[in-house]
């Protein structure tokens, strides 16, 4: 079946700025965030309290966060590295946060400099931290279909990581396909061995559209999810600019919608907000639904 409601975890303006080369300017990342949570969008990443070393897009998380953290109807979650990220984003405003582990060996090194065993005790620290400041924690898995280095992952693999995250206290767990390699075969193992372990009400997916595979992996990931109860979904997909290969949130609010599904997305915002950034950037946008919009 399909689901009622889909909630939209919007990440654009994290994932999708994170690896522009030059400086998106603090003032136009604010906006980004105000229009996003404008279009209706019930949870908009916000940034990342990472190291400037590894990610000197981000290095602005700081100031971003003091000047929406009173952007209160909307839940503004940042990425948390480390009990050194955790400090800083509560500091600067953050509450609610995510930690980002994976289900590669290969990428848990590239990506934050450690094992996979070892981030589960850096997160179980931050998770600890942020109980006691009643700060919800989202858990992302990262390779869950496939790797660069090692390629293909192990669903079993995927499980394991996803049940650590759940069991240290993770209220969500968002399966990313970071490559965006997947088709709806290898999603379809994945998830079922990861629901297997982890409550399906508490599962996010997180796309990348380098194949051009997300909304088959999304549509899939609604019908496998939802197949023996009710509206318990929750996609994660963020917005156009085509710049990292994220699935453009305006061509999955047109598909949520084409199947009678409400995501309390105004489309007609989102188009407008996809254009904002797009302008900004110098770059055409990555969504087919923008496209075809705007030449209407
Ligand atoms: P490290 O170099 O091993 O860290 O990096 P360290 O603890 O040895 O510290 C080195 C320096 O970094 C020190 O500064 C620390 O103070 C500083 P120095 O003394 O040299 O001046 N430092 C920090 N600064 C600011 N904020 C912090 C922080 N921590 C240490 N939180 C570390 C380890 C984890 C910090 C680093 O690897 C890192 O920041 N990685 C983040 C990488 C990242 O953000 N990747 C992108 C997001 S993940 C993603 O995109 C996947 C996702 O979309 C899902 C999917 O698609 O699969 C979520
Ligand atoms: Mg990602």
């Amino acid at each position: 079946g399909i689901p009622r409601y889909v909630k939209i975890v919007e990440v654009g303006a994290r994932d999708g700025l994170q690896n522009e080369k030059n400086m998106v300017p603090t003032s136009v990342k604010i906006e980004l965030i105000q229009r996003l949570v404008s279009t209706g969008l019930s949870v908009v990443e916000a940034t990342g309290f990472v190291s400037p070393k590894w990610v000197p897009q981000l290095a602005d998380a700081r100031e971003a966060m003091e000047a929406l953290k009173n952007l209160d109807t909307t839940r503004l979650p940042v990425l948390v590295p480390n009990l050194k990220g955790f400090e800083a984003a509560v500091a600067a405003g953050a509450k609610e946060i995510a930690v980002f582990a994976s289900a590669s060996e290969s990428f848990s090194k590239s990506n934050i400099n450690c094992t996979i065993d070892e981030s589960f005790s850096r997160y179980r620290a931050v998770v600890h931290a942020a109980t006691k400041l009643n700060i919800r924690v989202r858990g992302y898995v990262s390779c869950v279909i496939g790797c660069p280095v090692e390629g293909m992952i192990s669903p079993s693999k995927v499980a394991y990581v996803a049940k650590e995250l759940c069991d240290m206290g993770c209220s969500e767990i968002s399966l990313g396909d970071t490559i965006g390699i997947g088709t709806p075969g290898p999603v379809i193992s994945m998830l079922g061995a990861v629901m297997s372990v982890v409550p399906v009400e508490r599962l996010a997916v997180h796309f990348h559209d380098t194949y051009g595979q997300s909304l088959p992996n999304i549509l899939v990931s609604l019908q496998i999810s939802n197949s023996d109860s009710v509206n318990r979904q929750k996609r994660r997909v963020p917005i156009c600019q085509g710049a990292s290969g994220n699935v453009a949130t305006e061509d999955v609010v047109y598909m949520l919608h084409g199947l009678g599904i409400q995501t309390n997305v105004d489309l007609g915002k989102l188009l407008q907000t996809g254009e904002f950034i797009c302008k900004h950037l110098g770059r055409r946008s990555g969504s087919k639904a923008a496209v075809a919009f705007s030449q209407l």
